[in-house]
């Protein structure tokens, strides 16, 4: 597992010079990239002019036009146009920055050493946070040392560890929920005080634990499970979800994902981040929206199977089915991945689309594990959908972490063993009853969670 401090110590170096950097270079442009020059005040949208702070749309980067002499920055909620801070050294010293940024409730302080290379801090003060930008990508330009004051304007893409769920924290930071499935599973959804005390919610040794009741034989009534959400919500970010166990087994339906709040469901949207059924082995990656996002398999850059294409959910559309995307990989769920140890699930959500990328255990990649982590070397994602006219970033707003394990019900429970190995019959009463009276059934149906960290992604173009 990586430690908290050092994921924060990677993660906020600035690199390199910024007046080194000039405009395409702290930000790798992909073919698809307006030039270099509209990355600077221009002509971007026709009649005014105004400065893009991205001029173009790989994946990882945030897409905001903002005014001239403003640039964009997110700290917390969605990326402003903030007033440009004159910056304009250029220096051959190695200093140290301390950095906090605030969202939502939470805190979170590091210290962050710069590299041992030439180099700048790029704090810059906005109301009162102070935020480290760190280029994602390396520079070999060679700084010259020189005391001129340039004005060129710049950008770096910066990723910031804004916060962490472990087992040392984790209880702390989310609510448990204990009303009615509203999925209409076969389950009890036990409060946070019921679930530590029957052993459903615990850490031990640096992993946080979330499982079933498998003690006890339930006639007629569900079986007690936990499903929380995260106090905290966010608007875009880069989700690193370290998984060593997952629930698994005929009648079981565990999912990890991220709900958006404050509307009537979808209309925030749904990320279902990891989430199958029974002895599933392929993870599904699904979007749940509003009424107005489809996606074709042709647009979709990703290893994954489109299996439908209209994420439409409000009030029952298309059966709830999400526009779902199948992993290929047979251990991306279920006992495949138990049997590695699990790995990472990393969501990618900026105003540009959605990508979700799977690493197993043994093919975790060395940014993640060094806390630095960037898409943009991660290669093909499992899974991607792209945000344009078919689909609106908007459509997706005060996203909050949640994972439960529900029992049959509209998906687990409809489809049971038809064909999964399952006993007992196939269908919903089926399911029902072999929740109810198999407790040695769900030894294995819980969660180990290593650490869920949130990253934000933050474009910056400025004057120097
Ligand atoms: C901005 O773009 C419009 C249309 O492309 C053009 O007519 C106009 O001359 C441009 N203005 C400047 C200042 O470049
Ligand atoms: C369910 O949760 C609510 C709110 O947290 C709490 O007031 C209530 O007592 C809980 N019910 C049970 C049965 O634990
Ligand atoms: C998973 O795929 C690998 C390689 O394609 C194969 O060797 C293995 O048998 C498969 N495992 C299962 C459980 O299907
Ligand atoms: C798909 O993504 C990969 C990895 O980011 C990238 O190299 C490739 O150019 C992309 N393909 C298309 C058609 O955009
Ligand atoms: C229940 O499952 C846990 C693992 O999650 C296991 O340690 C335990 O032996 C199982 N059986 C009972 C009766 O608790």
């Amino acid at each position: 597992m990586i430690a908290r401090f050092e994921f924060g110590v990677a993660a906020l170096f600035v690199s390199s010079t910024l007046a080194a950097i000039s405009p395409g270079v702290g930000v790798p442009l992909n073919s698809a990239c307006d030039t270099v020059g509209e990355l600077s005040c221009d002509n971007f949208s026709d009649s005014i002019l105004q400065c893009e702070a991205v001029g173009c749309e790989t994946l990882w980067q945030l897409k905001t036009v903002c005014p001239c002499g403003t640039f964009c920055q997110q700290t917390s909620g969605p990326p402003q146009c903030v007033p440009t801070i004159a910056t304009t050294t250029t220096t051959t010293t190695t200093t140290t920055s301390t950095t906090s940024t605030t969202i939502g409730a939470s805190t979170t302080a590091t210290t962050a050493p710069l590299s041992s290379s030439t180099t700048q801090s790029a704090s810059i003060s906005v109301s009162g946070s102070t935020t480290a930008v760190s280029a994602s990508t390396t520079t070999t330009t060679t700084t010259t040392t020189t005391t001129t004051t340039t004005t060129t304007t710049t950008t770096a893409a910066g990723y910031t560890l804004i916060d962490v769920y472990d087992s040392s924290n984790i209880l702390s930071k989310v609510n448990f929920f204990n009303g009615t499935d509203p999925t209409h599973g076969e389950v009890d959804f036990v409060s946070e005080a019921i679930a530590i005390a029957d052993g459903l919610a615990y850490t031990s040794d640096g992993v946080a634990y979330f499982a079933v009741d498998n003690h006890t034989v339930y006639w007629g009534t569900g079986r007690p499970s936990v499903r929380w959400s995260s106090q905290a919500t966010y608007n875009t970010g880069l989700f690193i979800f370290d998984i060593a166990h997952m629930p698994t087994g005929c009648g079981t339906w565990p999912a990890l994902w991220l709900l958006g709040s404050g509307q009537t469901w979808p209309y925030a949207g749904e990320i279902d981040v990891i989430e199958g059924v029974n002895t599933d082995t392929q993870n599904s990656q699904t979007l749940h929206t509003q009424p107005g996002c489809t996606f074709t398999a042709s647009e979709m850059n990703q290893t994954g199977t489109l299996e439908f294409g209209d994420c439409n959910s409000a009030n029952g559309a298309n059966n709830n089915l999400g526009c779902g995307v199948a992993n290929t990989a047979n251990n991306s769920f279920g006992v495949g991945f138990n049997a590695i140890g699990g790995g990472v699930y990393a969501t990618e959500w900026t105003n540009a689309g959605i990508s979700i990328w799977f690493f197993p255990r043994d093919a975790i990649p060395s940014d993640i594990t060094a806390g630095t982590p960037n898409p943009a070397g991660w290669g093909i994602p499992s899974s991607n959908w792209p945000f344009g006219s078919t689909c609106q970033a908007s459509f997706f707003s005060n996203m909050q972490i949640v994972l439960d394990t529900t029992f049959c019900g509209d998906w687990a429970g409809s489809i049971y063993g038809n064909g999964d190995g399952c006993l007992g019959g196939t269908g919903l009463a089926a399911c029902d009853w072999f929740v109810q009276h198999s407790p040695t059934a769900f030894d294995d149906a819980y969660w180990a969670i290593n650490s869920l960290k949130v990253v934000f992604i933050v474009i910056l173009v400025y004057k120097l």
